[in-house]
């Protein structure tokens, strides 16, 4: 009877829904792209293709040979030895899970096609929905699950992944980000040899600061930019994570990707539910260039928060002041961003503090109230310098995190991360301690303070959110006993759940995601942030290789970038400012020095670069990206491209990583661009007496894609402005 339900339902389905095809077979399309499962009625889900966009005719062919040949959701268990996504403890302690699909549903939500594959265990009343998402015109498809413990006692979920995806054995590369502090997102490739390779997070609340949830599979071997197929892999969650691939003696990588489970078991009771974070996946047969811009796509219509939104130009206080933050100087810097052409000033760190004065970075935090000594006239003064400059206002607060000097400490030490009979263990300062979102009473208190700054100012247009700690101790007062291993994953629950308020009550104002730099670039929150810190280190040459790791998962919109002080605070390296802006104006552009420090004739270059970031700010925030020379390949430039969708019009950035005499450095062919049409090149920038020998001349499309241009390696600048760096920025428009 369930049979005949479950065919008539797939042949009502097929009607609807053209991605879905006949039979058992699940055919998920995108404009590209094809995901073939097999899910048979009584059978566990099975994988059976992922690549380009498959002809109908192939998809039934599938069956007797298919191109992955998987369960597409493998427990744990049964044949123990197999690596699994899910594995659990029923509440008899039987550790084995055995499940077989028992339908398929369909929805369509804000316009996306969902597809629900229902299995259950043989024998016990425990039900995994593995989802898929796709969303009409985007090359990525968003994988998910839900385990249901529909009446047993308490199981155990041990493992709990978001998704799996065997990749065929081959000579197949990995692409993925590693680093630190200051050195964020440096990619790192290699090739997939037998063994386990694992990338995870246990950070608790930075989950970008050393590796990152995303990889790409280069299936053809050693990775290109602008060729071979590639598949791209996002684990959307801002929490501890664990991605690993098992290269076995069978015919495929195993892939899995989620949540890290580590010390985080978690107890489902009956009736309850757990929904794993979303896993993006793309594939691309243009390079490891095609899978970012599918990513991007995605990424900017679908999950970073006003995606389509343009992003200001703005100068952070940070490296300009530190926490010596006054009203006078406030006041100067706002007047100068604004004569610059900025358009918004951000006062970062060491505004606040009442009882405990935030001199120092050891106090404060958790009491969000002006310091009438720095700031006389409060936000509203501040708020009225801004707008008297015709710029909007933003401020930085930090609110998961506490200061054991704070008078909300002192109230409240209840709200803390802590295990019991333990000493507190502090981060930042000595003192800094962090708050245990998983308690709604703090969520509470979050939610409160920064609704409470936004309504109180509502000219307030931007919020630096930072956090700068991780999580220093395995406990939660609030929590059970039973369920201390919740804590990581109800941090961020209660994380995710206070955010959502915020946005509902404030879905205007822009916010970036900043933890101790780059430790929150994820795609886990940019549903609720419009950007993030790329990284403290704000030097440009090293920016570039952090910045190229960063542009493979993430679009330029939501990377800041900004041009600060030489020498350089972190690296003490002297670059001269044209370069600073060059790197800068490859992303979200900024500013993080003090402009009364800047010398004249750095100033013009500056007031110069940001006229014309607003001439190309479309095309590098919402164009297509194509990474042309890495870095990372060490042949003494770097470059890379946007284009805008319709190939009418791009910017070109090229700079010089390392200089020599006599240097041979490759002529950089360009990408993206339409072979027929007519392009006439602009450099912006220009700080060299005499133009370039091709300014203001027209190639075809087809020239510059095959050839390139030959980019002199030096400048020709007024006496004072030449150095050992290069770098330029040309505009390559269309000729109507
Ligand atoms: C760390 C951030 O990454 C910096 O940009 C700055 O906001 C400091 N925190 C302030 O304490």
């Amino acid at each position: 009877m369930k049979k005949i339900f479950l065919i008539v339902s797939i042949a009502l389905t097929a009607l609807i829904f053209p991605n879905f095809s006949m039979g058992e077979l699940l055919n998920l399309s995108t404009p590209k792209t094809s995901l073939v499962l097999d899910a048979s009625v009584g059978e566990p889900l099975k994988i059976l293709y992922y690549g380009d966009k498959i002809k109908e005719a192939d998809v039934d062919n599938l069956k007797v040979s298919p191109l992955l040949n998987h369960q597409a959701y493998p427990a744990y268990g049964i044949y123990p030895q197999n690596e699994a996504a899910l594995s659990l403890t029923h509440a008899d302690g039987n550790r084995t899970t055995v499940l077989e699909v028992t339908g398929v549903e369909k929805e369509v939500k804000d316009g996306a096609e969902i597809t629900t594959v229902k299995m259950k265990d043989k024998f016990y009343p425990v039900e995994v929905k593995v989802n898929y998402r796709v969303r009409p015109g985007y090359d990525v498809i968003e994988t998910w699950v839900d385990i249901v413990n529909n009446k047993e006692n308490n199981i155990t979920l041990n493992r709990f992944m978001s998704g799996y995806l065997p990749i065929r054995y081959g000579d197949v590369w990995l692409s993925s980000l590693y680093g630190n502090w200051g050195n964020e997102t440096r990619l790192t490739q290699e090739p997939l040899t037998h063994g386990v390779k694992m990338i995870k997070n246990k950070d608790g609340v930075r989950n970008a600061q050393t590796s990152h949830p995303e990889v790409m599979f280069s299936l053809d071997g050693q990775p290109r930019e602008n060729e071979g197929r590639v598949i791209g892999a996002a684990l959307c969650y801002p929490g501890n994570y664990k991605l690993f691939i098992d290269t076995d003696a069978s015919n495929h990588h195993h892939f899995f990707a989620g949540i890290n489970e580590e010390n985080s078991e978690y107890h489902l009771k009956a009736g309850e539910t757990f929904t794993t974070p979303e896993l993006a996946l793309t594939y691309s047969e243009e390079g490891l260039s095609g899978a970012s811009r599918n990513f991007h796509k995605w990424g900017r219509d679908n999950r970073l928060h006003a995606g389509d939104k343009e992003r200001k130009i703005l100068l952070n206080s940070w490296e300009g002041v530190y926490l010596k933050v006054n009203e006078d100087v406030m006041a100067g810097m706002m007047e100068d961003i604004a004569k610059m052409g900025g358009e918004l000033f951000v006062m970062d760190d060491g505004w606040f503090g009442d009882k405990y004065k935030r001199n120092v970075d050891n106090s404060s935090l958790g009491d969000w109230i002006v310091d009438t000594n720095k700031l006389p006239n409060g936000i509203g003064g501040l708020l009225k310098e801004a707008k008297k400059n015709g710029i909007s206002f933003g401020i930085w607060i930090e609110p998961e995190m506490a200061n054991t000097i704070s008078e909300l400490y002192e109230k409240h030490p209840e709200y803390i991360v802590k295990a019991d009979n333990r000493d507190i263990a502090t981060g930042r300062g000595g003192t800094q301690i962090v708050l245990d979102m998983s308690n709604p009473a703090v969520q509470d208190i979050v939610f409160e303070v920064v609704d409470t700054l936004l309504t109180s100012y509502p000219e307030i247009d931007y919020i630096k959110w930072d956090a700068n700690a991780p999580i220093m101790e395995h406990g939660s007062q609030y929590l059970s006993k039973d369920n201390q291993s919740h804590l990581f994953i109800d941090y961020h629950k209660g994380l995710t759940k206070t955010l959502e308020r915020i946005r509902a009550a404030h879905p205007e104002v822009t916010i970036q995601a900043c933890a101790s730099g780059g430790g929150r670039a994820s795609w886990g929150l940019l549903p609720w942030f419009d950007e993030f810190w790329t990284s403290d280190n704000t030097d440009a040459l090293q920016r570039i290789y952090m910045q190229w790791g960063t542009s493979y998962f993430y679009p330029a919109i939501a990377m800041a970038s900004h041009i600060s002080a030489s020498p350089n605070h972190q690296t003490s390296r002297r670059i001269p400012i044209k370069f600073r802006a060059d790197v800068a104006m490859s992303g979200r552009l900024g500013l993080e020095m003090q402009p009364k420090d800047m010398n004249e004739s750095d100033r013009a270059v500056c007031e110069q670069a940001i006229a014309d970031y607003k001439k190309i700010r479309p095309i590098v925030q919402f164009g297509d990206l194509y990474r042309l020379q890495s870095p990372y390949d060490k042949k003494g430039v770097a470059s890379l491209m946007y284009v805008t969708p319709d190939k009418d019009d791009a910017v070109f950035f090229w700079w010089k990583t390392e200089t020599f005499v006599n240097q041979q450095v490759p002529r950089i062919p360009m990408a993206g661009l339409n072979p027929d049409k007519i392009y006439r090149i602009t450099e912006l920038n220009r700080i060299d007496r005499t133009p370039l020998p091709f300014e203001g001349k027209e190639y075809s499309g087809k020239f510059l894609i095959s050839n390139g241009l030959e980019i002199p390696l030096t400048h020709n600048a007024p006496a004072g402005q030449n150095s050992d760096f290069a770098s330029r920025v040309l505009r390559v428009t269309e000729v109507k």
